[in-house]
């Protein structure tokens, strides 16, 4: 091992190196607070100063993150939160969680990773570890990252050290956590794998080395590919379960029950959040450019994307039962987190619902225990919205309840007892009723409206 790396090394093994996270967001604070909890010094570096305010009152912003948490680690001095990237200056290793989205063209938007990127290499020392979480496309660590940070003269593999390992964290899982899911980490040299590896096995239970960086970002799109593909399957046998009135919840648990060669998926209203919708597109706009057609993630696209049309439809269907229309009708909206028990909106099918409702004529509420209020701007509704507690009152006031987020916290005893009118896109509600009705689901059997005196005959 080089001098350089040895005495790097060496700091990270006895817990004195400085450790930086650059994007304090679901991935980073978890991350830096992790760090910390292990005895490391982190130094957390965002732009948004909201953050940094919060994280240095000990606040936490991430649901997964305990506040006492990042109080504690605050008055110890283990955990400190900055805008200024003169800070690099001073950290022996620096991972990088900035976002990763991609533009209106499905083409990949670099430009977080890139300002992160030069602003890091403006205050780069010789001998820092530099790592990439951000999920990207395979060759993003080597041909975007390591000339950017080689601008100024320092080189990869020598002078400073650089890998890349997929983020694979799971907001809301109460079993998988930061420490014990598995990190999968691809150095550029030898001597980079095992340095990262070292960083990460201060707090991290399984460290697995894979052969580069490309290997890692590739990793990471296979996974989230993997499921936007079975998720797009499921979704299509929901689909065709529809119309061959079989019910696909039903089906999809007996299924499971098969102990090997099965795994189960579920359908839903659409795909949602900062991963599945997104990371797939990554892999084949890179596929693409070697003239290679990804056609599964394509088709899982086009399936998943027509979801929030399907659930429309569906609810279209329900309503039309008690002889409404969706124009005119007042449906609540029972969830807008892209899924269950996290506060998470960012590219939630529950918004596209509402948009397409909306365009309908059906006047919408909301109702959402991690999510108080939706701009104008959120969807495309374009007024102001404020969730509604789902009490009796308000379930009088409604046609219909469409479930799109199966939150614990809705009582749906309450719903089902209170409102004219269910659409569950989730299986919410286990007990067959004749005014619920499913997606993937034949209407229930002698449906009707709960209320159909309210009805226009
Ligand atoms: N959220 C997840 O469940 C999840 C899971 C696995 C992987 N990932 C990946 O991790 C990455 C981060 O995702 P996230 O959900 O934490 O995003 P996020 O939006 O919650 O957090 C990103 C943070 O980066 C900050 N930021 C943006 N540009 C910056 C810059 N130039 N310098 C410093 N800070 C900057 C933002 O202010 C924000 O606080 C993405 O690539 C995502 O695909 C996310």
């Amino acid at each position: 091992m080089s001098p350089n790396a040895a005495q790097l090394l060496g700091r990270i093994q006895a817990r004195r190196a400085r450790v930086g996270v650059v994007g304090l967001g679901y991935v980073g604070l978890p991350l830096a607070v992790e760090f910390a909890r292990n005895g490391l010094t982190c130094t957390g570096i965002d732009l948004d100063a909201r953050k940094i305010a919060a994280v240095m009152r000990g606040e936490s912003y991430i649901p997964d993150v305990p506040s006492a948490d990042v109080q504690a680690l605050v008055a110890d001095g283990r955990l400190t939160a900055t805008s200024d990237f003169s800070a690099v200056a001073e950290l022996d290793t620096i991972n990088i969680c900035v976002p990763t989205p991609l533009r209106k063209t499905k083409d990949p938007d670099m430009s977080y990773i890139v300002s992160a990127v030069e602003a890091i290499a403006m205050h780069l020392r010789p001998r820092t570890l530099v790592i990439l979480e951000s999920t990207t496309y395979p060759g993003t660590t080597e041909e975007v990252v390591q000339p950017l940070l080689e601008v100024n003269g320092l080189r990869a593999g020598v002078d400073f050290f650089l890998a890349f390992s997929p983020e694979r964290v799971d907001p809301g899982n109460g079993t998988y956590n930061t420490r014990n899911v598995p990190k999968v980490v691809g150095g550029m040299t030898p001597e980079c794998a095992e340095l990262a590896r070292a960083l990460y096995g201060t707090s991290i239970d399984t460290v697995i080395p894979v052969s580069s960086p490309r290997v890692a970002e590739m990793v990471k799109l296979l996974e989230n590919t993997f499921r936007a593909v079975n998720i797009g399957l499921v979704n299509e046998i929901a689909l065709m379960c529809d119309k061959l009135g079989i019910d696909v919840w039903e089906v999809v648990d007996a299924a499971k029950t098969k102990p090997f060669g099965f795994m189960p998926f579920y359908p839903g209203p659409g795909l949602g959040g900062h991963c599945i919708p997104i990371d797939p597109f990554y892999l084949s706009w890179k596929a693409k450019q070697y003239g290679f057609e990804p056609r599964f993630i394509e088709l899982a696209g086009n399936v998943n994307g027509a979801m929030p049309h399907a659930t429309v439809d569906k609810i279209a269907e329900a309503l039309n039962v008690g002889k409404q229309s969706l124009n005119g009708a007042r449906i609540l909206i029972a969830g807008i987190a892209y899924k269950r028990d996290i506060d998470d909106m960012r590219e939630s099918p529950s918004l596209d619902v509402m948009g397409l409702l909306h365009q309908k004529g059906a006047r919408l509420c909301y109702a959402d225990p991690y999510v108080p209020t939706l701009a104008a701007r959120s969807w495309l509704g374009g007024y102001d919205l404020a969730s509604v507690q789902i009490d009796l009152a308000a379930l009088a006031e409604v046609d219909c309840v469409a479930i799109l987020t199966d939150h614990r916290a809705f009582d749906y005893d309450a719903i089902v007892a209170g409102a004219p009118l269910i659409v569950d896109t989730r299986n919410a509600i286990k007990q067959v009723h004749p005014h619920v009705f499913k997606l993937g689901a034949p209407a229930p059997a002698h449906a009707q409206a709960w209320r159909p005196s309210t009805a226009p005959a």
